[in-house]
């Protein structure tokens, strides 16, 4: 780190906050937005899990992101008074070691997401969970669940950039932080 030490608490608090908010799910990073596609970009609420978000493997974004792999997050917690930014290039993992361990961690009830027999986005002649009837309003037996893992994809950031907005009413501060190589070099931006 090259900065001064109020920088080096800003990137401390940071990482600590996105540590937290992937613990728990009250906290106000929990739930970012993710940007990906370069000219076809697309922007969607994900679930936060570490620098890693889970997706249906069949959805138009994890082809945008196979194509263009550099991706954004942006996260705002409303009562942190914190914008903050993260990008960097990106892997997609599918029916590999990584993404079967992460769908052993991950509860029934959030692997019957990968259930439906139709890609996400395929039109319905009516409204639909799009989940096979006999789990529908249930979580699935491991079992039933098993066939969701080829469905099942991890996209995990490396992260290279970040920018950490602060809001304040007496002014607002902004810094940024890019990788190294070694480690993140951060400065004060302007906001
Ligand atoms: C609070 C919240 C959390 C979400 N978490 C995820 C997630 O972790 N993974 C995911 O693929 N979609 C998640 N979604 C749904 C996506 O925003 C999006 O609607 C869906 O993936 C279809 O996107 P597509 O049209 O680009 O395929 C979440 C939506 C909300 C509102």
């Amino acid at each position: 780190m090259s900065a001064g030490p109020e920088l080096e608490a800003v990137l401390g608090w940071l990482w600590a906050h996105l540590g937290e908010a992937a613990a728990r799910a009250e906290h106000g990073f929990r739930f970012p937005v993710v940007a990906v596609g370069g000219e076809e970009v697309s922007a969607a609420t994900v679930t936060l899990r570490a620098l890693w978000f889970f997706a249906d493997a069949r959805g138009g974004r994890i082809a945008l992101i196979r194509r263009a792999p550099r991706i954004a997050w942006a996260f705002y917690g409303g009562a942190l008074g914190v914008q903050l930014r993260a990008s960097g290039p990106s892997t997609v993992h599918c029916r590999d070691a990584r993404a079967r361990a992460l769908w052993e961690q991950t509860p029934l009830s959030s692997r019957r997401a990968y259930l439906a027999p139709a890609a996400p986005g395929t039109p319905s002649p009516g409204p639909t969970s799009g989940l096979p009837g006999p789990v529908e309003g249930r979580v699935p037996s491991e079992e039933e669940a098993r066939p969701g893992f080829a469905n099942f994809a991890v996209v995990e950031t490396r992260v290279e950039r970040l920018d950490w907005l602060a809001l304040d009413r007496a002014g607002n501060r902004r810094a940024r932080f890019l990788w190294t190589g070694e480690g993140f070099s951060g400065e004060w931006l302007t906001p």
